[in-house]
């Protein structure tokens, strides 16, 4: 059996972060990685989806081209890939020529068949912008959830795929203008002549997850109508139609036929150019789409239909898609930048300790909550003092005790032939996780070993049979290295990174699952590093200020009324350490404010200053001692220092 895994191919529009990582590509590539060390055909295809309007907005917004904008975003995604260890057989682009042949082919072939078919049609047109309105470039109502800001082609809140007429009170997403029904021709795929093949397949597909079957069974049930697969745009596939002049194809029609391309690209680079149809027209080809939640109903309904449509190739046999990861009990929202970027993850941290977080809290089955203190106990408590610990203890003792040659062993008591045991079921239990996309569970199936390594360790004693029972010790110490071989493989799919660095350690490079059920070692030890240093608490607390900076408008900022003020007078407040407590002029006004400067400014030094205020502020008690606004300083490396005016100036000027 051949293995083919695809992971949604993201739009070159924007970085990724998070959300995106944990949906649809972490998970696959543990799948991807597990299948290739049970020496398994599997190839794992990717690339960047850089057509359609989340492309041509983005490049209208940051005042480039769409060409700009796919070539710097197409190098940035697949940079962070590879620093988060996606393993890809292949990245693609959709805007390669290779890709353009092959999805107008597949057009002109089903529209040969007789399943696309012309239309005229209305559309919203914005006179302002003298352009026909496609997907995204309207926003409005949505029909079936009553949420504002809905999408032309998708509501973001119930996932329901729309067509632009069905939003209520439509608006041009560029200049808010209403738009006019303006009469145009587009070409539809038949998607309603699918309908009962679609329910029989789907029908067949029991052990799939729940959270996809229920959508798609809910969408098959509404009935599924006819779609338009062609836009007014000049950015995109385009139609190889002659009526069709200056029409390109809907995205999410080229976009799953890039999975294809993809794989024939990969052909052409590994030199023999027709392997790829040894997958997609390989009936016993197990094709598998990992996605997230909002890509369900492209993938289970409409890609599947495209494919019947066309004939040849092989259908999608498991869609496992994942719910989504939230962020500190908010959603990700690339608008309001509330997002932790892959590339600015990797400034301070390492990419397995992201791996390990987002695996133990998939989104698998449910909505899921990332935050940084999860982040940091988990890194801490778990990879340093669980693994970390064991690794290190392990070839530690060796190094130290046994000049970093490792003891061997034949014979064995209950307490070893316990934990060997254990070991030689792992592969088999994780394994099978890891198989039904269960990645949650293997990982902790994988961290039980561990704790109970740890376990054992502690119960042996070595530090004590190292002179008292001399051979079990040696005997327990070649455990602990069979131990640390196997989670070398076992946690490779999981954390590959550290992996390699334990491979490296042990001098050895076990590459087969099933091979480490049976004891294996190398004679002896490389150099040994550690393999987590702990993460403080400012660290991430750091992390945590940084994500609720809000990003705030401009008028936001003009209701902080900043005035010039002249301190008259300054006493320390009495009780305290820090508050000072000043009589300031702002014009022709005097007021009392309370500032936190007492470990850096004596009262005294501070009579006199030109000082900033933030006026408007509504007065508080502080410390019992009323305070009618607030001086401005900054804080650094150098402590507090105070805000002055770059000159010497009367008070109650306007600061902006
Ligand atoms: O949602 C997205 O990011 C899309 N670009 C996914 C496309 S998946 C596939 F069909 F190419
Ligand atoms: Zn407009």
């Amino acid at each position: 059996m051949k293995i083919l895994v695809t992971s949604a191919l993201p739009y070159a529009n924007g970085n990724l972060h998070l959300g995106h990582l944990a949906g649809a590509y972490l998970p696959a590539d543990i799948y991807v990685r597990y299948q290739r060390l049970k020496k398994r055909d599997v190839i794992y295809i990717c690339g960047t989806d850089e057509h359609g309007v989340p492309v041509t907005i983005s490049a209208e917004k940051l005042h480039k081209t769409p060409h700009e904008v796919v070539d710097y975003y197409y190098t940035s995604i697949k940079k962070s890939f590879k620093d988060f260890g996606m393993t890809f057989d292949n990245f693609s682009r959709t805007t390669l020529p290779i890709h353009h042949r092959l999805a107008q082919d597949f057009f002109l072939k089903i529209y040969k068949k007789g399943y696309i078919y012309p239309k005229e049609i209305e559309q919203h047109y914005c006179s302002r912008c003298k352009r026909f309105l496609p997907d995204r470039y309207i926003i409005g109502t949505c029909p079936k959830c009553g949420t504002e800001g809905a999408r032309g082609d998708q509501c973001e809140a119930c996932g329901h795929w729309l067509e632009p007429f069905q939003l209520i009170a439509p608006k041009c997403l560029v200049c808010g203008e209403m738009p006019k029904k303006t009469k145009t021709k587009h070409w539809y795929f038949k998607l309603s002549a699918f309908q009962d093949k679609l329910n029989a397949w789907i029908e067949k597909k029991t052990d799939w997850k729940e959270t996809v079957l229920t959508f798609v069974k809910g969408w098959l049930k509404e009935g599924i109508e006819d779609r338009p697969i062609t836009r007014d745009l000049s950015w995109g596939v385009p139609v190889p139609l002659d009526e069709a002049q200056k029409k390109v194809l809907y995205v999410w029609f080229d976009a799953p036929i890039g999975y294809i391309s993809s794989t024939i690209e990969w052909a052409e680079k590994c030199g023999k150019p027709d392997v790829w149809k040894e997958y997609w027209l390989n009936k016993d080809t197990k094709l598998v789409h990992f996605i997230g939640k909002d890509n369900i109903v492209f993938h289970a309904l409409i890609w599947p239909a495209m494919l019947m449509a066309y004939g040849d190739y092989i259908l999608p046999s498991d869609i496992p898609a994942n719910q989504f990861l939230n962020l500190e009990g908010d959603k990700f929202s690339t608008s309001k930048n509330y997002a932790i970027w892959l590339p600015d993850y990797l400034k301070n941290f390492d990419a397995d300790s992201l791996r390990y977080t987002l695996t133990r809290n998939a989104p698998e089955a449910r909505d899921t909550d990332f935050t940084w203190r999860d982040f940091q106990a988990w890194h801490n408590n778990e990879l340093a003092d669980i693994l970390g610990n064991f690794v290190n203890r392990t070839l530690t003792f060796i190094n130290k005790y046994y000049n970093s040659s490792v003891p061997k062993a034949s014979t064995f008591i209950d307490s070893d032939k316990r934990m060997l045991d254990i070991l030689s079921k792992a592969p088999t239990t994780i394994g099978k996780r890891i198989e039904h996309f269960e990645f949650k569970n293997g990982l902790q199936e994988t961290m039980k070993v561990v704790q109970e390594a740890n376990r054992y360790f502690d119960q042996e004693k070595p530090w004590t049979t190292r002179k008292t029972e001399p051979a079990r010790c040696e005997r327990t110490m070649y455990v602990c290295m069979n131990i640390v071989t196997s989670l070398a493989v076992l946690i490779e799919p999981f954390l590959p990174f550290t992996s390699e660095k334990i491979k490296k350690m042990i001098n050895f490079i076990p590459q087969d699952w099933d091979a480490i059920a049976k004891p294996k070692v190398a004679p002896t030890l490389g150099n040994i590093e550690i393999l987590f240093t702990k993460i403080n608490d400012d660290v991430i607390s750091e992390q945590v200020a940084q994500l609720k900076q809000e990003e705030i408008t401009i008028e936001d900022f003009k209701k902080v009324v900043l005035k010039t003020a002249i301190v008259l007078e300054a006493e320390s407040v009495e009780g305290s350490t820090n508050l000072i407590r000043c009589m300031i002029e702002v014009g022709n006004k005097k007021r009392h404010i309370v500032a936190g400067i007492g470990r850096y400014y004596k009262p005294e030094d501070l009579i006199n200053k030109t000082i900033i205020i933030v006026e408007n502020l509504k007065p508080a008690k502080i410390r019992g001692v009323l305070s009618q606004g607030m001086l401005l300083a900054a804080e650094g490396k150098e402590g507090i220092i105070l805000l002055t005016t770059d000159k010497p100036m009367s008070s109650g000027g306007i600061v902006k």
